[in-house]
């Protein structure tokens, strides 16, 4: 029997690629589905604090550790009349919410929001509604967080309980107005336009605050990535970041292609990159965008229309994606790529955070924290600092979608405050064990500190609410360092996390 060929990973601390932004570490929350009603905000359930905030829920939330939190869409801004959401919750309408055709009871708003982040110890990130609303709109809700008493909206916000301005950071510029699903969709000039003259005033009322320009929703848009200059060129200097959003499937149920997909990831954002550095050119800018992939995940297997539309009921069951083995590993090599390219991307937003199409599931009672729970947990809690340039030899397989692919999918950071190295690896075989030796380069460390794994051998396996603890990062044996090198054997459909004491 032939065996597989040792992979080797050379790590020098001084080939550094950019400083990871822990904003890399981020989620998303829409109103949509059972996201905040019933998953973040819950009443009814034994687990709902004062605020009728779920303390299961932000547990879960506190330990993955999010740094920011966008807010309130997705779809659903476009369409959204934030002054809905303040003020006295018995006089809050209920409206027909278009994008998912839900009820929206309001009775979660920007005031709930600021404090959910509070208790998570996250930065909000609030999108305005670029859709059917206007400039005006988006200027004042800038005054109603971020002003200090003495004028309409912060008064109005002082009246609702709240004196301090809440000073948000970041600010998105819409939610994928390229797209012809959007509510008020438009032309890239159009809406660059739009989110140009939204810029200046909101930076009006505050100055210091980070804004995202609308990119294409997908490297998949016909648009793409026309709409990304275009809507660059008219925004540059006014915004601080650009985005991107991509849904991850294995439609054809090719596994082994689907587990190659940090080849397209990488190319995405090789390719808007490209254009940013173009249009920095063009605009003869010393000023910098950076890429903010503010909505990333697998999303296929509820992708019906029956499973997006509500029915006008509230926090219907929309989306809530059960995620395997295999989404685990796609998963956890997304975050391989962003921390590959942590020099260009600086903020990355999971989508989204509770039932829909997220980590944790709710019952009125009960959580369940699915796979891909665990990748994102391993690297909140671990990668800081900055990222590393690896020299990987592995052993490569076929795949149909990307030709020849590398078995083992690898990213490293080094924080030299900490003095800690993080290893992540993938091994993308669904059959093979690959050996593996670590070479550090430039020093000899002390010792493997910590190392965990999620492994499995049903790529289609996932945590249920019979067998909730099937997939976890559990404990590994810690190889030893000798003489600078360590070998590890790393099992098939596996993602491992090393902690390395410098
Ligand atoms: O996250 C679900 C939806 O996907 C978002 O509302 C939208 O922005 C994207 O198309």
């Amino acid at each position: 029997m032939s065996q597989t060929p040792v992979a080797r990973l050379y790590v020098d601390t001084k080939r550094a690629i950019g400083e990871i932004s822990p904003l890399l570490f981020s989620g998303f929350a829409e109103h949509m589905g059972r996201c905040i009603y019933e998953g973040i905000h819950d009443p009814a359930s034994r687990h709902a604090d004062e605020n009728g905030l779920r303390v299961d829920v932000l547990a879960a939330l506190r330990e993955l550790n999010y740094r920011a939190m966008r807010y309130p869409g997705g779809n659903f801004v476009s369409g959204y009349r934030w002054e809905d959401g303040i003020g006295p919750k018995d006089q809050r309408p209920r409206r027909r919410e278009m994008a998912w055709q839900s009820v929206e009871t309001n009775q979660f708003g920007t005031d709930e929001f600021i404090r959910f982040c509070r208790e998570i110890g996250t930065a909000p990130m609030l999108a305005v509604n670029l859709g059917t609303g206007t400039i005006q709109d988006a200027a004042n809700l800038v005054e109603y967080c971020n002003a200090r008493p003495g004028s309409h909206y912060a008064d109005m916000r002082a009246a609702n309980g709240h004196e301090e301005p809440y000073g948000v950071k970041y600010w998105c510029l819409g939610n994928e107005m390229d797209g012809p699903w959007q509510i008020g969709h438009l032309q890239a000039a159009e809406y660059g336009t739009k989110a140009r003259e939204a810029a200046k005033l909101m930076r009006l009322h505050d100055a210091a605050i980070k804004l995202v320009l609308c990119g294409s929703s997908s490297s998949k848009m016909a648009t793409y990535p026309e709409w990304d200059r275009i809507s660059l060129e008219l925004c540059w200097d006014l915004v601080n970041y650009h985005s991107m959003h991509y849904y991850a499937d294995n439609l054809e149920d090719d596994t082994a292609s689907y587990l190659a997909l940090s080849a397209a990831f990488e190319d995405y954002v090789d390719t808007v990159a490209a254009v940013l550095r173009y249009v920095k050119a063009k605009t003869r800018s010393k000023h910098d965008v950076y890429l903010s992939w503010d909505e990333w995940n697998v999303w296929y297997k509820t992708r019906d229309l029956s499973d997006m539309r509500g029915g006008w009921t509230e926090a219907p069951h929309l989306i809530e994606e059960v995620y395997n083995l295999e989404d685990a590993l796609v998963v956890a090599q997304w975050l391989n790529v962003f921390l590959r390219k942590a020099d260009v991307l600086k903020i990355a937003c999971i989508a989204q955070i509770v039932n829909v199409i997220a980590p944790i599931l709710t019952t009125t009672d009960s959580l369940l924290k699915q796979t891909i729970y665990y990748p994102l947990l391993m690297f909140s809690q671990m990668a800081s600092g900055n990222s590393l340039d690896l020299l990987v030899e592995s052993p490569r397989y076929d795949t149909k979608k990307f030709g020849d692919m590398p078995l083992l999918d690898v990213s490293a950071a080094y924080d030299a405050e900490t003095g800690n190295n993080t290893i992540f690896i993938v091994n993308r075989s669904q059959t093979e064990r690959v050996p593996l030796e670590i070479h550090w380069q430039d020093i000899a460390p002390k010792r493997i500190s910590s190392a965990h794994q999620l492994a499995g051998r049903d790529p289609k396996a996932a945590n249920t609410w019979e067998n909730p603890n099937q997939f976890t990062a559990q404990a590994i044996y810690a190889p030893r360092i000798i003489n600078g090198k360590a070998e590890l054997s790393l099992p098939p459909l596996s993602f491992t996390s090393l902690g390395v004491d410098v």
